[in-house]
């Protein structure tokens, strides 16, 4: 019997997080630098680039989050917005929203990742962060789209409180702004099945909706819509249903149906009494 052709490629490189976080938190949990070490080496951008590689699973689901963002943000502003995204890495998320947004910031804590950003995006500006202190967060005069695009899920605690401090304060210091976050393992998805599944006990983080919200709501974020994307398995993709389950994906993904046990969920955040 012939197999049809897997439509998506596997992704050839594992991710650096998925290859060396076990160990560094084996070594010093809690340590803020554990995770930003990660991506400090000068191969760190181009492993990272090779997950969303054309045709891999990350492709497809920077695809749809892409086409999300710039919907969201035609709906949500009447001007283009500032763009200001935390954990830039090499600018895939800023990027995505350039078409939409009148310029961008760009904050992270790796040379190696945010060179990368700078020749991917020119126009864009790009600071260097220290790992366990928020920056500053700029006043900008207009209404900002701010985005954290996978670091909570991967990233320790401090980390993920640095990051959603400085998100609450951009939204603090300028009026009309919203947050995007996302968290990219939901546990409760079906991925959570597929975990375990011949990756001979291989670590894969997993956060779950309760504890993504908790954290939000320790800054003063308030989950004011959220978006899911992804609902089978990336190992469906390479089986005889790839075509299939892509298609499923984009199906509920453009619905919004199940945003709950999607993998991938981004939550649309706004600060807790804004105007009081
Ligand atoms: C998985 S990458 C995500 C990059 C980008 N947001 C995206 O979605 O493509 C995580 C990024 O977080 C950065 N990072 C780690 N710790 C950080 C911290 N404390 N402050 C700012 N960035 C940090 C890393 O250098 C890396 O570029």
């Amino acid at each position: 019997m012939q197999v049809p052709k897997p439509h998506f490629a596997p992704s050839a490189a594992r991710s650096d997080v998925k290859e060396h976080l076990p160990t560094l938190r084996r070594e010093t949990p809690n340590d803020a630098s554990n995770y930003a070490r990660v991506f400090m080496s000068d191969g760190a951008p181009a492993r990272y680039e090779e997950q969303y590689r054309a045709g891999t699973f990350d492709a497809h689901m920077h695809q749809l989050q892409s086409v999300w963002l710039r919907q969201l943000c035609q709906r949500h502003f009447d001007e283009p917005p500032v763009h200001i995204d935390y954990a830039c890495g090499t600018g895939r998320i800023v990027q995505a929203l350039q078409a939409e947004t009148q310029r961008a910031i760009g904050y992270d804590v790796s040379d190696a990742m945010l060179n990368r950003a700078r020749r991917r995006c020119p126009d864009a500006e790009f600071i260097r962060v220290a790992n366990d202190a928020p920056p500053d967060p700029p006043l900008v005069g207009c209404a900002v789209i701010a985005t954290m695009y996978r670091l909570i899920l991967d990233a320790d605690q401090p980390t993920r409180d640095t990051g959603c401090s400085f998100l609450a304060e951009v939204l603090r210091r300028n009026p009309g702004s919203i947050a995007i976050v996302n968290n990219h393992g939901n546990t409760r998805s079906l991925r959570h099945f597929a975990r375990y599944k011949g990756r001979q006990g291989r670590w894969v983080s997993e956060l779950s909706d309760a504890e993504a919200r908790r954290l939000f709501a320790r800054h003063g974020l308030e989950v004011v819509d959220w978006f899911g994307i992804g609902h089978l398995p990336q190992s469906l993709y390479g089986s005889a249903i790839g075509r299939g389950a892509r298609w499923l994906n984009s199906y509920l993904a453009r619905r919004q149906l199940l945003t709950s046990v999607a993998i991938d969920i981004s939550y649309v955040l706004a600060i807790e009494h804004a105007d009081s």
